[in-house]
């Protein structure tokens, strides 16, 4: 039978730290479902509702809105003792969440042990990925190797203490080589167990939820983190993150098939930024890197590290339009570029071999040597933090986005100009 419901992806576009967060908080008003489907806790969804700051890391976004569902789908990664602080925290600020989070008895058991070789492994490293330290890669590939653990092994005791020794041994001698700590190491475990049960009281079957949802007319968000750029597969390889952000990982990440999707909406800001390492094809020089991040307050939510700033990078758009299925774009930040006099988007890169190329290239190591060709635009030096009628921005704005458009081959749908819940324009 066909899904009735409307089912929506928001995906990040570029390296993460769009503004997914925002733009899913707002969606959330019309939908009763909202699921996470890949990543962990190194994702940090910052949302504002009235004077409040709300840092989100594993829990989704649509938790702030009263009576809303919140999913995490099997292409999580699930650091129970980080998820259950961030629970008890949103409880503690009067937000009423009985009942409401629910986690995929497929999903995988971030272990103690995943965090400390995820710092381990990359101090060591000749060539660093900037991670975020919370044990993500090991817990991926632990996945991928059949020896991780999942929520439906604490249905059994006995099995998951076999399934956990059967892990633990793979990386013990890892473990002690890198100089862990096996006592702490052992106490967090520990920790972790003893939230097993509490966890299980949260379990569900998350794609069977949605797909029931979708049939009774229920609407639905799937909440990406990170970005195309971090996307194992289409990121900047090995640059990345371990899991598919992009939208076809919303599928194989909460449990519905690919045709019940019926949106994709990809994230955008009105201009770059990068956190960890890798290239940065349209990155400022020093004094308007910092200029940029000042204005647009971009330091990391999760690790705090200053993020890299950019222009616009069209290429990469393009390719996450391409990547994603772009349905429609959300550009946020517009604001942080108002007092600027001139803006600039690149719209190809020029090649180390001279070549001038208007795809994302495969080969990140070249990325690191391109030359953005760019086309530079009258900025609109006027605030636009309080409009609210695409109309009533300025005309340099307009352009600005008129452009964005064309060239990301997807109609922009939201325009977000500060981060307050009411500070958005909607398009059409
Ligand atoms: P990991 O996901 O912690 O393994 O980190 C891999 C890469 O993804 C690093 O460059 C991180 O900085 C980046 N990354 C991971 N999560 C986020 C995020 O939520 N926003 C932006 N970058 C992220």
């Amino acid at each position: 039978m066909a899904s009735t419901g409307s089912c929506t992806v928001i995906v990040g576009c570029q390296w993460g730290d769009e503004g997914k967060g925002k733009i899913v908080d707002v969606l959330a008003e019309n939908v009763d479902i909202v699921a996470r489907y890949q990543g962990g806790a190194n994702a940090g969804h910052t949302v504002h509702v009235g004077d409040d700051e709300f840092v989100l890391h594993q829990i989704p976004s649509g938790i702030l809105h009263e009576g809303r569902r919140c999913l995490l789908g099997n292409g999580v990664v699930l650091d129970v003792h980080q998820f259950f602080q961030e629970y008890d925290a949103l409880v503690a600020r009067g937000i009423d969440i009985a009942g409401r989070v629910g986690v995929s008895y497929r999903s995988q058991m971030l272990m103690p042990y995943h965090r400390w070789l995820d710092r381990a492994v990359e101090d060591s490293a000749a060539v660093k990925i900037g991670t975020t330290g919370r044990g993500i890669g090991p817990a991926y590939e632990d996945k991928a190797g059949r020896r991780g653990v999942r929520v439906a092994d604490l249905l059994d005791p006995e099995r998951l203490a076999k399934r956990i020794d059967a892990a633990q041994d793979r990386v013990v001698a890892r473990l002690d080589e890198l100089g862990a700590d096996r006592a702490e190491l052992e106490r967090a475990m520990d920790e972790t167990l003893a939230l097993g049960e509490r966890l299980l009281g949260l379990a569900t079957d998350v794609g069977p939820e949605i797909s029931a949802a979708l049939r009774e007319g229920r609407n639905v968000l799937l909440e990406g983190a990170q970005g195309t750029a971090l996307d194992l597969d289409h990121g900047t390889y090995p640059f990345v993150t371990s899991s598919n952000t992009t939208a076809g990982g919303a599928a194989t990440g909460t449990g519905i098939g690919p045709t019940s999707i019926t949106d994709v909406i990809g994230v955008v800001k009105a201009y770059t930024t990068r956190v960890g390492e890798g290239p940065l094809p349209t990155g400022f020089d020093p004094e308007m890197d910092e200029h940029i991040r000042q204005l647009g307050g971009e330091f990391g939510a999760t690790t705090g590290r200053p993020r890299r700033c950019g222009w616009f990078d069209s290429v990469l758009t393009r390719y996450a339009s391409q990547v994603n299925g772009l349905t429609g774009v959300a550009v946020t930040k517009l604001d942080v570029l108002d007092t600027l006099h001139e803006v600039r988007i690149a719209t190809a890169y020029r090649m180390p071999n001279g070549k001038v190329r208007e795809f994302f290239p495969a080969d990140t190591w070249s990325l690191s040597h391109v030359e953005p060709v760019y086309e530079t635009m009258p900025g609109w030096q006027a605030p636009t933090g309080d409009v609210r009628r695409l109309e009533d921005l300025p005309k340099n704005a307009r352009a600005y986005l008129d452009r964005i458009e064309e060239l990301t081959h997807a109609p922009v749908r939201w325009i977000s100009v500060g981060s307050k819940r009411s500070q958005i324009i909607p398009v059409g």
